[in-house]
């Protein structure tokens, strides 16, 4: 997930159980071109296995000659992102722009596949919106051009997250196809995800938002059921491995915005929440941090 899935938290979820890593998109054009850019984004530890790296773009060769570089990482397989429904991307038809250009995504997929010598998968979502639907048509030609795997967000690009996943047609799609098939949109609890698999016949779920307020999810642990002193020995696991990844500044900065979602479920005064979000250098965070008491918040 873009401004989410970087190592610390990937690495983070991956300890509390997840299955499998998608690192945020990166745009194929980047690759070639500003890779210093988008570095951190690209790495990666061997304890992350299975980990994909997920590419976004519009243009066979383009796409083909990133995917090249990025098999040079070493990751397990290539996901390409065919359902980010923001305009910059879907409207120049990369995401789910690529749901509206179904013999793009065939061009797409045969380059990919026959000149990769690790697995290609692809993410997409219904289609653009409700007149079309072109998940059907989109599964079919990823099957056939030889995608390892689809996972299917149950929305249009035009509900962007709003309204609720339509998981009758992630069943559809697991009817449709032999390979395996991912199910995603509106995974919030535990039980949500046997509800998934019962309900569509999926061979996994993949949980994006839910995780962000909630990594315990992993673990198999409602986010009401995670005691003040595991909530806090998280935050800080997640802090250290921010701080390593990124060196204290940065570490800091990028892990404030998870530490909002960590602190949200209790009543902590709007004065101490907004301090400790903006403390300058983690031993201020930390002091402030060692002051709270989460527990009966
Ligand atoms: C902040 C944010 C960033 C996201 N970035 C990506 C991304 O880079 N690649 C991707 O395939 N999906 C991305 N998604 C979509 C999620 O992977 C997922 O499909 C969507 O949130 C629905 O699942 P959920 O109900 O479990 O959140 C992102 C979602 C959010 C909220």
């Amino acid at each position: 997930m873009d401004g989410y899935s970087d190592w610390p938290f990937r690495s983070l979820c991956r300890g509390l159980g997840s299955a499998i890593s998608y690192t945020e998109f990166v745009k194929a054009e980047d690759v070639l071109a500003r890779r210093e850019q988008i570095a951190d984004k690209l790495r990666f530890t061997e304890d992350e296995r299975p980990l994909a790296i997920q590419l976004y773009g519009d243009d066979a060769t383009t796409m083909c000659e990133a995917a090249l570089r990025l098999q040079e990482l070493r990751p397990d397989f290539i996901d390409i992102n065919m359902g980010c429904p923001a305009k910059t991307i879907a409207n120049r038809g990369a995401g789910a722009g690529l749901l509206r250009t179904p013999v793009k995504v065939a061009r797409i997929l045969r380059v990919l596949t026959a000149s990769l010598a690790i697995p290609v998968t692809v993410k997409i979502r219904l289609g653009w919106d409700d007149d079309s639907l072109t998940y059907p048509l989109i599964a079919r030609i990823a099957e056939a051009e030889g995608a390892a795997a689809i996972a299917v967000h149950g929305r249009t690009k035009v509900q962007g997250y709003g309204g609720q996943a339509n998981w009758d047609a992630i069943a559809e799609v697991v009817q449709s196809v032999k390979i395996p098939v991912i199910g995603n949109g509106d995974i919030k609890t535990v039980p949500d995800i046997e509800r998934m698999k019962n309900h569509t016949g999926c061979n996994a779920v993949m949980i994006g938002r839910a995780a962000i307020s909630n990594p315990w999810v992993f673990a198999r642990l409602d986010r009401a059921a995670v005691s003040s002193e595991r909530v806090r020995a998280t935050l800080l696991d997640h802090l250290e491995r921010s701080l390593q990844f990124y060196g204290p500044a940065r570490g800091l900065v990028l892990f404030r915005k998870y530490a909002a979602h960590y602190l949200s479920p209790y009543r902590l005064p709007k004065e101490v929440r907004q301090k400790l979000l903006t403390r300058q250098t983690p031993a201020e965070f930390l002091v402030l941090l060692d002051e709270i008491d989460l527990r009966g918040l």
